[in-house]
């Protein structure tokens, strides 16, 4: 059972542009505190620049499926993800999500020591040839989408008592690992079945939440995402986040629920398709590998003890992907399949 109408969430909206620091803590803070969904405008990315990312994306998506597969995703979980490859909602989903997507980290060379590291290494691109500009396009919204990031989380470390600068730290954004995924919903009709339906289990992407600190979302105008605010509320109501034209939506992550005690909630949110195809661009932003995330002086007292362990970023976040992600082997043997004569 579920509520299948067509509400929408009123979500608060920060000016990162405004001088007014107190008001925008106070509004985040509220925000934080109620759906964990908020606007971010005035964000210095350019709308032209914005326009040209979603184009570049579209260009990748539009290749034939053989060449898309040829920047299939590594075990740094780099490069191309299928349809069907992610299931995030395993006990709701028939299948699995009806989305593909492109997921590009923080560049890292094979020669540097840390490419030692999971989630760090070496990007997979398209050949220029094939997409000219497309590397120099990601890389740039990679760089400028951190110093976004950064900027709200200054205004999160203020909402929750702590110095502005608490996740500058170079353990924290002073080296995180921060990923861009492009995203594209294939939408369809009815007879083709992509259509979502959560009556049957199908969704553009499954209800989850984000692992991380804070995810950016960049979306086009087609209407998808939702939100569920009270996700042990029976039947559960889902909202709509109407897209906004050059605003980020973003969304708090489970580290930081972990950090704030869940004085901050990470928010359970899904994508129905249904019917034109959707893009988005997400930028998942996490700490650096060694990062203990533990509860925050200021979420802690003796009435309200931690509620989580301390865990470490790195082993976390490995874990979430694992859980979420096919096994990579099931690519090699289905090409193995293919190969035979
Ligand atoms: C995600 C996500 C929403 C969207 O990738 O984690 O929630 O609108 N995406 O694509
Ligand atoms: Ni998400």
């Amino acid at each position: 059972m579920e509520n299948r109408g067509q509400s929408f969430s009123v979500l608060n909206c920060i000016d990162l542009s405004s001088p007014d620091i107190h008001k925008s803590v106070s509004l985040l803070k509220q925000a934080c505190l109620d759906s964990g969904f908020f606007y971010v405008i005035n964000h210095g990315i350019s709308q032209e620049f914005m326009d040209e990312v979603f184009a570049q994306s579209k260009m990748f998506f539009t290749l034939p499926l053989s060449e898309k597969m040829k920047h299939l995703r590594n075990e740094k979980h780099r490069g191309y993800t299928p349809v069907l490859d992610e299931v995030l909602d395993p006990e709701n989903q028939v299948n699995g999500d009806y989305k593909e997507g492109y997921y590009i980290g923080v560049e890292v060379p094979e020669n540097d020591p840390k490419s030692e590291k999971p989630f760090y290494g070496p990007n997979v691109w398209p050949t220029a040839d094939r997409l000219p500009g497309w590397r120099q396009t990601m890389e740039k919204f990679h760089q400028e989408a951190l110093e976004v990031a950064k900027a709200v989380a200054r205004i999160i470390a203020l909402a929750l008592d702590l110095e502005r600068d608490f996740f500058d730290k170079p353990e924290m954004l002073g080296e995180p690992i921060a990923t861009l995924r492009l995203l594209h919903y294939e939408g369809g009709n009815q007879i083709e079945g992509q259509i979502s339906d959560p009556l049957k289990g199908i969704y553009g992407a499954g209800a989850h939440s984000d692992y991380g600190l804070i995810t950016l979302l960049a979306t086009d105008d087609v209407l998808g995402l939702q939100i569920c605010k009270d996700k042990d509320a029976r039947p559960q109501t889902w909202e709509y986040v109407a897209p906004l034209k050059g605003a980020f939506i973003v969304n708090l992550g489970d580290m930081l629920e972990r950090w704030s005690n869940c004085i901050f909630k990470s928010t359970l949110h899904r994508v129905l398709v249904h019917g034109p195809e959707r893009y988005s661009i997400a930028y998942f932003v996490e700490p650096s590998h060694d990062c203990l995330v533990e509860c925050l002086p200021t979420c802690k007292s003796d009435k309200n003890p931690p509620k989580f362990p301390p865990v470490k970023c790195g082993t976390y976040l490995t874990q979430r992907y694992k859980d979420t992600h096919a096994d990579l082997n099931l690519y090699t043997e289905h090409q193995a399949r293919k190969n035979l004569p």
